[in-house]
């Protein structure tokens, strides 16, 4: 199938293999606006609007993933279905951009137009209940059953991807947000403890300052919208605790609440101690600012992990993986997982797809290159990297809570006005517009 949009340079696999996947893999800045103009040069379509034919013998699979590990761990996956499935060509139908903010946008569109992808990647809880409210995707209950997927995920992991004891997604694995990747060498230089652990914000701060008033002039590593509001929900986790922060997804915490003020005027100080430079910048550039030693810290999911792994960096030694300030003990959750659209073409091809997502052979192989952890609980720990066995670990004892800026928390449309007032916030650091803001948008 040709690309829409002429396409995407090869990319290799972690193997150094060339790509061989088929793509149509558009850019982020891809607007509702312009998809117009992207499907009507898309040679397989007759007109603005027209949906992109479809092929019985193959699959198309909407991701952000088109760089780096990312990409790496798509492939990885795209290997195992078609090692699995000869038949079925897989098609890269996804978009660049960290987060899936942008991407969540496009694929909004593309769900309205009737120009599904087959299968899209979301995460499992609140994320998928706009897409169930508008039959964008189906119920795949019956595929658990016949798969015996409901016995191979942790029940509360099934209970996070259930709506009405129906499960309509299929989890590729498990992400820890409440990560910070810390250069150790940077707190040595300046006579700081490098650990880089802190049991609260205000610790963290003064070791920010240590660092700005002896030269350093970003400290803290921050990306673009979306990487702000992960960092947003940690500090909200760190000055809230677990029971109040899940208490701001149901509605038993206030969002005008003195604590929430505290936790935002934290948030503010932690961006002076930014890159001017954070509103322009995506995750990767954000962690190499770490990995160079430009910045000591930077709060980014464990999909950094191999970002650090694959320049050779040593964990313990070169970089430390530690739980953000103040939420030791917290594991907060968020899972990558995988829908099938409703009015597709072949619907057996999707299902062959969504089964080489929840085998054993497609967790292992992905969660090998993407960092994560698998969700089955039926693989052998002892086949990751260190970092993943701790994560496995962590998931186990600590108390999960669910990632807001990665779908667990809200559905996108809630997700949508945090990210506004996020931005704005980047922009004029006004707290009190900031949590005025919050409150409107869980008022909904
Ligand atoms: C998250 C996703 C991760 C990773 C990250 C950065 O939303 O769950 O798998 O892709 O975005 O792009």
């Amino acid at each position: 199938m040709p690309a829409a949009d002429g396409g995407a340079p090869a990319a290799t696999e972690s193997s150094g293999r060339q790509m061989r996947f088929t793509r149509r893999t558009t850019t982020a800045l891809a607007t509702a606006a312009a998809l117009g103009t992207i499907l009507a040069g898309c040679a397989t379509g007759a007109g603005s609007s027209a949906p992109a034919v479809r092929s019985h013998d193959d699959v198309t699979v909407y991701t952000w993933w088109a760089e780096g590990v990312e990409q790496q761990g798509l492939n990885a996956l795209a290997t195992a279905f078609e090692e699995q499935n000869p038949g079925i060509e897989f098609v890269d139908d996804g978009i660049t951009g960290g987060g899936g903010s942008a991407a969540k946008e496009h694929l909004q569109t593309r769900l309205e137009t009737q120009d599904p992808p087959d299968s899209f990647l979301a995460h499992a809880g609140a994320e998928l209940q706009d897409y169930i409210d508008g039959k964008y995707i189906q119920d795949l209950s019956p595929l658990y059953q016949e798969l015996g997927l409901t016995n191979a995920f942790p029940e509360d992991l099934i209970e996070r991807l259930s709506t009405d004891g129906k499960i309509y997604s299929v989890p590729s694995n498990i992400h820890r947000a409440n990560v910070m990747w810390v250069n150790p060498a940077v707190l040595q230089q300046h006579g700081l403890d490098p650990s880089g652990e802190y049991a609260d914000l205000d610790g963290f701060i003064a070791d920010l300052e240590t660092l700005k008033a002896a030269g350093v002039s970003a400290p803290l590593s921050v990306g673009t919208t979306w990487a702000q509001v992960h960092l947003l929900e940690t500090v909200l986790l760190a000055d809230l605790g677990p029971a109040a922060y899940n208490g701001l997804w149901s509605g038993e915490t206030d969002w005008s609440g003195p604590e929430v003020t505290t936790a935002l005027e934290h948030y503010r100080t932690l961006l002076s101690y930014s890159n001017p430079d954070r509103d322009d910048i995506d995750w990767q550039p954000a962690t190499e600012k770490v990995i160079a030693g430009e910045s000591a810290f930077n709060v980014m999911g464990d999909w950094a992990l191999t970002a650090f792994e694959s320049q050779g960096k040593k964990l313990g030694t070169d970089f430390l993986a530690v739980p953000s300030p103040g939420t030791s003990g917290e594991f907060d959750f968020l899972a990558d997982s995988f829908t099938m659209s409703t009015g597709i073409l072949d619907e057996e091809s999707a299902k062959a797809w969504l089964k080489t997502i929840g085998s054993k052979e497609g967790q292992v192989r992905f969660n090998k290159i993407k960092g994560s952890i698998p969700a089955r609980e039926d693989v052998d720990a002892g086949q990751f990297t260190p970092y993943q066995q701790m994560a496995i670990k962590s998931f186990r004892q600590d108390t999960i809570v669910s990632s807001l800026a990665h779908g667990a928390a809200v559905p996108v449309s809630h997700l949508d006005q945090i990210t506004a007032a996020t931005a704005a916030f980047s922009r004029d650091l006004d707290v009190a517009a900031f949590q005025s803001a919050l409150v409107a948008a869980a008022a909904g």
